[in-house]
């Protein structure tokens, strides 16, 4: 009963808080303005409220544009993201994908430009190629492989001193056993001896 409670509440709050005005932008009705706030990729709101039609994200410090965020804002008019420094590389396929697909009623790809990589800047992000976005995604997966490569290296050099390590203890262990065996003989011929002599000696006293 008392989870129920907490969950209709936690559900209520999470509701408002998905309706509210996302920081640190200002809302006027259903425009949410986030010009002009320094936001980075990693600053920018993660939702925006349902109803929203109208977004302003121009003159902020965006490289990337989060993949869905714009996903079931089905009453959206209008969106800005112009004055952005966009990297132009594999990450830009989402942005590049819903230019493409927008018939709003202002176009939102104009000054929506690349300011990297170097070969691509200045260039609107919706007229890139395909074959230009891979070009940037070839460099991302040889990336990935050169690491992966070189971790495989890594590990297989962690692999081979564990084998060496093995190896010289085991030597090391031959070595102790046989030494142990050794001792536990001279020691158990030593001890034979001894016997021997008491045994005489028992034998000698008892005459
Ligand atoms: C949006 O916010 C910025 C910064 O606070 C402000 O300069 C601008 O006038 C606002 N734009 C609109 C349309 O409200
Ligand atoms: C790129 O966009 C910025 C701001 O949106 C604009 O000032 C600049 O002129 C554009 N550059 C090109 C080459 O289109």
């Amino acid at each position: 009963m008392t989870w129920l409670l907490l969950l209709s509440l936690l559900l209520f709050y999470g509701g408002q808080r998905s309706s509210a005005c996302p920081e640190p932008c200002s809302c006027a009705g259903s425009q949410v303005n986030c010009s002009s706030r320094l936001l980075t990729s990693a600053s920018m709101p993660t939702s925006f409220p349902a109803g929203t039609t109208h977004i302003l994200l121009h003159n902020n410090l965006l490289t990337t544009f989060p993949k869905g965020l714009l996903d079931g804002l089905t009453s959206l008019l209008h969106i800005s993201l112009h004055g952005n420094p966009w990297i132009c590389d594999c990450g830009i396929f989402y942005l590049r994908t819903w230019l493409r697909h927008q018939s709003l009623q202002t176009p939102p790809h104009l000054g929506v430009n690349c300011s990297s990589p170097a070969s691509l800047r200045g260039r609107l992000v919706v007229y890139l190629t395909e074959e230009e976005v891979l070009e940037s995604c070839q460099y991302w997966y040889c990336d990935l492989a050169l690491a992966s490569v070189l971790s495989l290296f890594v590990f297989v050099g962690f692999q081979a001193g564990l084998l060496v390590a093995v190896i010289v203890f085991l030597k090391r262990f031959e070595r102790l056993s046989k030494e142990a065996k050794r001792t536990t003989e001279e020691s158990f011929t030593a001890g034979d001896n001894h016997r021997d002599n008491s045994y005489g000696l028992l034998k000698d006293s008892s005459i």
